[in-house]
């Protein structure tokens, strides 16, 4: 089959199913959690959407999606993705689009960031949690390549966390530790 993929657009034609997260869908995610619940009172803004090929999500199929994150910081920390874990520790590969973003790994030791530009690939190895931050001004689009059966872990993150978190810092980004307090 044929998809049509708009790099301006960010869109996938014909699309599958399409994924919106709200500010309330992040619950639990950004260090400063009365940022977060102001921002929820104050409108629930979109923070991300993923819009999925209609390739399926089982084993041994090949899906896409194309995931946009707005601009926007909560608490001082840049808009992001949940982030999630595969459970069984498949690999994937993400190719960035538009705008500036990046891409946050952690194996529960280690983490390692790898800076999103367009025609940048972004590996991620088996077992590695993730999570996509946009550190730009404008809207962050990249492709996501996944075996279909990889599924998605979102409560290994919040139990274990990503080990950085990005923060807007004068005209760049700082990392701090993740459980570090601020
Ligand atoms: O498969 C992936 O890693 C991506 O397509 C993500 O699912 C997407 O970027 C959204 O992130 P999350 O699933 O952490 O909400
Ligand atoms: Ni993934």
């Amino acid at each position: 089959m044929s998809i049509r993929f708009d790099q301006a657009a960010g869109t996938l034609s014909p699309a599958g199913p399409t994924l919106t997260r709200r500010m309330s869908d992040l619950e639990g995610l950004f260090r400063d959690q009365n940022s977060w619940r102001t921002a929820v009172a104050d409108g629930d803004p979109i923070v991300y959407s993923v819009v999925s090929s209609p390739v399926p999500e089982i084993d041994r199929e090949l899906p896409q999606s194309i995931t946009t994150i707005h601009p926007g910081t909560t608490g001082g920390e840049f808009w992001m993705t949940k982030g999630h874990q595969h459970p069984n520790h498949q690999g994937e590969i993400y190719l960035g689009m538009s705008g500036n973003g990046g891409l946050l790994m952690f194996d529960g030791k280690d983490t390692r960031w790898v800076d999103m530009a367009p025609g940048t690939i972004g590996y991620i190895p088996p077992g590695w949690a993730h999570r996509s931050v946009n550190v730009g001004s404008e809207p962050y689009s990249f492709l996501a390549v996944y075996p279909g059966g990889a599924g998605h872990d979102y409560s290994w993150v919040l139990e274990n966390g990503l080990g950085q978190r990005v923060w807007r810092q004068d005209d760049g980004l700082a990392f701090v530790d993740y459980f570090a307090e601020v």
